[in-house]
């Protein structure tokens, strides 16, 4: 018995903390947030609000596109954007989006998710059907993009989920064309879990966006997860930066 409760010990320590952290994430969206929608709500529950007190959709798939363009409108509010088209004909990038749905209705030319889980919440039935953005199923940490090919990168509520946020950051300023926008919002002093394996700080994050000229710095203290409190950084590249 002793044998395999330490063998059993030895497997668990032995665990790739990337597969414990996307199965803890996988879990997370299944059983707690896609109920929610099933049974009719918004996860978030103000879906509604921002989208101007419109009535909740009975259908799942309707009510998946409001979440979705409410999301949107949450960022522009976030990042204090007043231009409702800011993302028009642009080439936007999210990292870490999650099943929410940003990408699938975000008004650019061209509206692109990365997100390692991308083809496992597909697999598990939670991306909206039909949407005309493009999901690559892989970690922000190496984007599969030409460098300077993006107008904007986002990053909400992921930099603390990620492998390693620091490359993440160096990726997103690759892509991004002089000129283009980076949205950051995440949390700063939270405490680590297996969800979330980083502790950020606005330091941390500041010092990889080196060559970026920080346009906008906000932050309230309501957290996105349980302890710290939330922060954005909207940043551009200079117009003179290489990639
Ligand atoms: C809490 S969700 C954020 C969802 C959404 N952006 C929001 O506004 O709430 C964090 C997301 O980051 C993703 N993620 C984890 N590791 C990542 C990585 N290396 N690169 C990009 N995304 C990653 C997770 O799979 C998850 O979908």
């Amino acid at each position: 018995m002793r044998n395999i409760r330490q063998r059993l010990g030895v497997r668990h320590r032995l665990r790739d903390p990337t597969k414990v952290k996307n199965d803890a994430q996988l879990r997370w969206w299944v059983e707690q947030w896609h109920p929610v929608i099933e049974a009719g709500g918004f996860n978030p529950g103000d879906v509604l609000e921002l989208l101007d007190g419109e009535p909740a959709e009975a259908d799942y798939l309707a009510r998946r596109w409001q979440h979705a363009r409410a999301e949107v409108v949450r960022v522009l509010r976030e990042a204090a954007i007043e231009d409702p088209g800011f993302f028009e004909g642009k080439v936007v990038v999210d990292i870490g989006p999650g099943p929410l749905g940003f990408p699938d209705a975000c008004p650019a030319r061209v509206s692109i998710g990365v997100d390692p889980l991308a083809e496992a919440y597909r697999r598990s039935g939670l991306m909206i059907p039909d949407s005309p953005a493009i999901y690559l199923s892989t970690g922000g940490e190496a984007i599969p993009l030409l460098s300077s090919s993006v107008d904007v990168v986002l990053a909400r509520n992921s930099l603390d989920f990620v492998d390693d946020p620091d490359r993440v950051l160096r990726e997103a300023k690759r892509v991004l064309a002089p000129g283009g926008t980076l949205i950051a919002l995440f949390d700063v002093d939270s405490t680590p879990s297996p969800r979330e394996p980083h502790r950020l700080t606005n330091e941390r994050v500041r010092g990889s966006l080196s060559g970026m000229n920080v346009v906008r710095e906000h932050s309230w203290t309501q957290p996105f997860g349980h302890d710290g409190h939330r922060v954005v950084l909207v940043a551009r590249k200079g117009a003179g930066s290489g990639p």
